[in-house]
């Protein structure tokens, strides 16, 4: 089994659920762009399951991270991948000493207990894996366990969102309609400028003035991705070269290592890159 599974206010996926509320004192920080939060609030009272696709970094996994402590929900985060099995989801049969018992699955435990169950990059899953969502996002919100004649109907609380990036090999992998049909679609992108530097002040402690020539510098960048550049600047390389230049990093140095030199191998482009730097931090 190869599987990547991480619970929020607990030491594991068990940890997490055992209690309904979530216990993390301390709120992640998510700055709202626009009406995202209400929307989610109201697939969650509504008990539609939500899909969030946006570019690397936009602020998907954050954005759950906060609703979840908003709707005091424990989390369960899966990062999806192409080995993924129904059986990672649901659970399986495990030797323990000289018999076999049952082990659920991080799916079944976000079942069990009302989590809400994150599944990251979903289009990396193959589609006899994301087929074990359907009867979770109709009208069933019911999960059938062959391998132990199990019909477990999903906690109160319960809520299945997926996230993935449509840009990303976007001609190999997509979803199913009866897959997408059963979602409330949130478009995420990158914040707008105002809300971009806040983020990032917010996030690094450094000075305003710098953080708006960061977002500045990344809204030129962005405009690359019509000279080839495959992935633009994110918020997350964002923050991450203005923690460093709040830890010392010269601006020039921190701009290349944490900003450019991520995006892109082809020398061309960095060189024009670089440019830019140069012209915004004179
Ligand atoms: N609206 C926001 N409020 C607060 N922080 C944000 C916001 N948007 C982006 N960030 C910052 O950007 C970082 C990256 O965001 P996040 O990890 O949520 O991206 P993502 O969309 O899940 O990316 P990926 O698709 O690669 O998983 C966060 O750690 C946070 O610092
Ligand atoms: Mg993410």
């Amino acid at each position: 089994m190869k599987q990547a599974v991480e619970a929020r206010s607990g030491a594991s996926a068990q940890g997490a659920v055992d209690g309904a509320r979530s216990t993390s004192p301390a709120p992640p920080y998510y700055l709202p762009c626009a009406d995202e939060v209400q929307l989610f609030e109201q697939c969650h009272a509504n008990q539609l399951a939500v899909m969030l696709k946006g570019p690397t970094g936009c602020g998907k996994t954050r954005f759950v991270e906060h609703m979840a402590w908003r709707l005091q929900r424990p989390l369960i985060t899966i990062s999806c991948h192409d080995d993924l099995s129904a059986s990672d989801l649901i659970g399986r049969f495990l030797i323990q000493h000289d018999r076999t018992q049952w082990n659920d699955g991080p799916l079944t435990t976000a079942l069990r207990s009302g989590a809400i169950c994150y599944l990251d990059e979903v289009v990396e899953a193959r589609q006899d894996t994301i087929v074990v969502l359907h009867s979770l996002t109709d009208h069933r919100r019911s999960l059938a366990i062959e391998k132990t004649g199990e019909l477990i109907h999903a906690a109160p609380g319960f809520q299945l969102v997926v996230s993935y990036n449509p840009g990303y090999q976007r001609m190999l992998k997509d979803l199913k309609p009866s897959t997408r049909q059963r979602f409330v679609a949130l478009d995420f992108n990158f914040p707008p400028a105002q809300q971009e530097i806040e983020i990032v002040m917010q996030e690094s402690q450094l000075d305003r003035p710098t953080c708006a020539a960061l977002v500045g510098l990344a809204e030129k960048l962005r405009s690359f991705a019509d000279r080839g550049l495959a992935e633009v600047p994110s918020t997350r390389l964002l923050v991450a070269t203005a923690m460093l230049i709040a830890r010392g990093i010269p601006v020039k140095r921190a701009c290349q290592v944490a900003l450019v030199a991520p995006l892109s191998d082809d020398a061309t482009l960095v060189g024009a890159m670089h440019d830019l730097v140069d012209l915004s931090f004179p």
